[in-house]
C-alpha cells in the first residue's frame, strides 16, 4: 500500500470520529514514532508561534496552496487573502477538505503542469518543500512552482531544519489499522544547501522567523 494512502486512511477515519487506532511512522531501524493527527484539524487558536508570525507579518495575495491536504489553514488564508486555489494529489485529501471547509479544492498533481496561470502567492506549508522523495524531484517542483510565481511575488513554506548535512533523507513507513505502508522519503534541508539550490534557479530565500526545529521562508524571484 502506498504510503501516503495510508496517511489518508487514517486521517479520514479521524474526521469521521472512527479512529480507533494510533497512526505511526516506522523507520529502517523499526523505532515507531505516533503522529498526533490532531495537528490537521487544529483550529485558529490553536496555531502555533511561528504560525502566529507568518500569518500576521507577512504579505498575501491570490494564493495557490499546493498540497493543501485536509486545508484546516483554511480561515487564515481565506483572511490573508479573499482568493485562495487549494490542489492536492489525494482524493481522501479533497474529501475531507470539501467536507470540512471548501468547495474550491482539486485534485491534482503538482507534476502534471497543468496550472496556466501565474500566482502572487503559493504556499507550501509544513514541510511540503520536503516531501517530493529525493532532490531531483524537488528541482523540478522548483521549476514548476517559478515558472506559476507572479515576478516580485512569493512562495511561503514552513520547513524543518537540518543543522549537520547539506540535506538528510529520513526514510520511513505509516502503520495504521494492522497495516503498513511502503516506504516514503522526506528531505530535511540545510538551510544554506537550499540557499544554493534555489540560487541555482534565480531564487532568493529569506528566513522570516524561525524556532529551534522550523524555518519560515520566503522564496522569490530574482529578476
Ligand atoms: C505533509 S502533508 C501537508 C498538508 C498541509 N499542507 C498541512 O500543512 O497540513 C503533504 C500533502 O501534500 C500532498 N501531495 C503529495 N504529493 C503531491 C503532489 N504531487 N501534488 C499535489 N499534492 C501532493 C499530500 O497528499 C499531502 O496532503
Amino acid at each position: 500500500m502506498k504510503s501516503m494512502d495510508l496517511f489518508w486512511e487514517a486521517l479520514y477515519d479521524y474526521h469521521k470520529w472512527i479512529q480507533k487506532w494510533p497512526f505511526y511512522l516506522v523507520n529502517k531501524q523499526w523505532n515507531k514514532f505516533e503522529l498526533d493527527l490532531w495537528l490537521y484539524f487544529r483550529n485558529i487558536k490553536d496555531i502555533n508561534e511561528l504560525e502566529k508570525k507568518l500569518f500576521n507579518n507577512v504579505k498575501w495575495k491570490n494564493i495557490l496552496d499546493v498540497g493543501c491536504g485536509t486545508a484546516f489553514y483554511f480561515p487564515l488564508l481565506q483572511n490573508n487573502s479573499n482568493y485562495v486555489e487549494w490542489i492536492d494529489i489525494s482524493n481522501l485529501a479533497i474529501k475531507i477538505a470539501t467536507e470540512k471547509w471548501i468547495k474550491n479544492v482539486r485534485c491534482e498533481d503538482i507534476f502534471d503542469e497543468k496550472i496556466k496561470k501565474q500566482y502572487e502567492t503559493i504556499t507550501l506549508l509544513w514541510n511540503n518543500l520536503s516531501i517530493w522523495w529525493d532532490i531531483k524531484w524537488t528541482k523540478k517542483l522548483i521549476w514548476i512552482l517559478k515558472s506559476i510565481l507572479k515576478k516580485d511575488w512569493k512562495i511561503l513554506s514552513i520547513l524543518k531544519k537540518e543543522n549537520d548535512n547539506d540535506y538528510f533523507i529520513w526514510k520511513f513507513s505509516c502503520k495504521y489499522n494492522g497495516k503498513k505502508s511502503e516506504t516514503f522519503k522526506w528531505i530535511r534541508f540545510n538551510i544554506k544547501y537550499l540557499w544554493l539550490l534555489l540560487k541555482k534557479e534565480w531564487l532568493k530565500l529569506k528566513i522570516l522567523c524561525k524556532n529551534d526545529y522550523w524555518y519560515c521562508l520566503e522564496i522569490k524571484k530574482q529578476f
